[in-house]
């Protein structure tokens, strides 16, 4: 269905170029097909994914202080690891990445704020580095898309790739009930705060066409389905 949609606007495109008169046709199908907020399409489009992630054991156990202590700590050192390396992955696009301005303002901005969290999480644990956390599957699948999107996308899809990430922990943590002297409360109050509407202004600048949003909703999906997935197997 998304499909044909897809081609026909492309095909009314394509014709519009010999016969003018369906120029009118055609911007009414284009605005039709691109939601007016991607950045709130692309949440909505796929919050199935937060509901069935906020039902996993790992969280539901968060929320009732019985997590196994053990179960934490794993879960700690996944993510560290993953911070470490998604902050080499932005260094690298700050590099690349000179314009627009306003996406390459936002990369060095997100840059320097996974640094900062990553040196700062690292001090806290007392860590030189994470050369030697080796990542679980789930995790290392994780790593392993956000660099292919790297590699193979054009930047804006790495910032919709990283979206999952900010978007979905800051709703978790404002959905698990937890009390004062619940031993993972601390969780809780470091995710809550978070502001990952600062993605929503480039999201709804550049994605402006029903294939760039088709393929932002893959990517942002596919992300979805890895953050679900680390806590799944948490
Ligand atoms: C997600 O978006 C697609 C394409 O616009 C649409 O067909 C589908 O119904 C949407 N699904 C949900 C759950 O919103
Ligand atoms: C922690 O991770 C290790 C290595 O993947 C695994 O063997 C162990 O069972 C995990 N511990 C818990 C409590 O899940
Ligand atoms: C990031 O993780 C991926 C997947 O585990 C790995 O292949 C890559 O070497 C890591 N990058 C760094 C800088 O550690």
């Amino acid at each position: 269905m998304g499909l044909s949609l897809l081609s026909m606007v492309c095909l009314i495109s394509f014709s519009s170029n010999y016969v003018t008169g369906l120029d009118n046709r055609r911007s009414t199908v284009e605005e039709f097909a691109v939601p007016d907020d991607v950045y709130k399409f692309l949440w909505s489009n796929n919050s199935y994914i937060s509901h069935e992630t906020l039902k996993l054991d790992f969280l539901k156990r968060m929320e009732s202080g019985n997590l196994p202590a053990e179960r934490y700590i794993n879960f700690t050192i996944q993510d560290i690891n993953y911070l470490v390396n998604v902050t080499a992955l932005l260094r690298d696009l700050r590099d690349k990445v000179k314009e627009p301005a306003d996406l390459s303002q936002f990369l060095k901005g997100k840059y320097e704020s996974y640094k900062n969290f990553a040196i700062s999480f690292l001090n806290q644990y007392n860590l030189k580095g994470v050369s030697d956390i080796k990542p679980t599957p789930a995790m290392g699948k994780y790593l392993s898309d956000y660099a292919a999107i790297m590699k193979t996308k054009e930047p804006i899809y790495f910032v919709v790739s990283m979206l999952p990430c900010s978007r979905l922990w800051v709703w978790l943590a404002n959905n698990l009930n937890m009390n004062e002297n619940n031993a993972y409360i601390q969780w809780k109050i470091d995710n809550m705060h978070g502001h990952p509407e600062k993605f929503k202004p480039l999201l709804n600048k550049y994605l402006d066409t029903q294939e760039k949003v088709t393929e932002a909703n893959t990517v942002f999906r596919q992300q979805m389905q890895n953050e679900h997935d680390f806590f799944a197997t948490s």
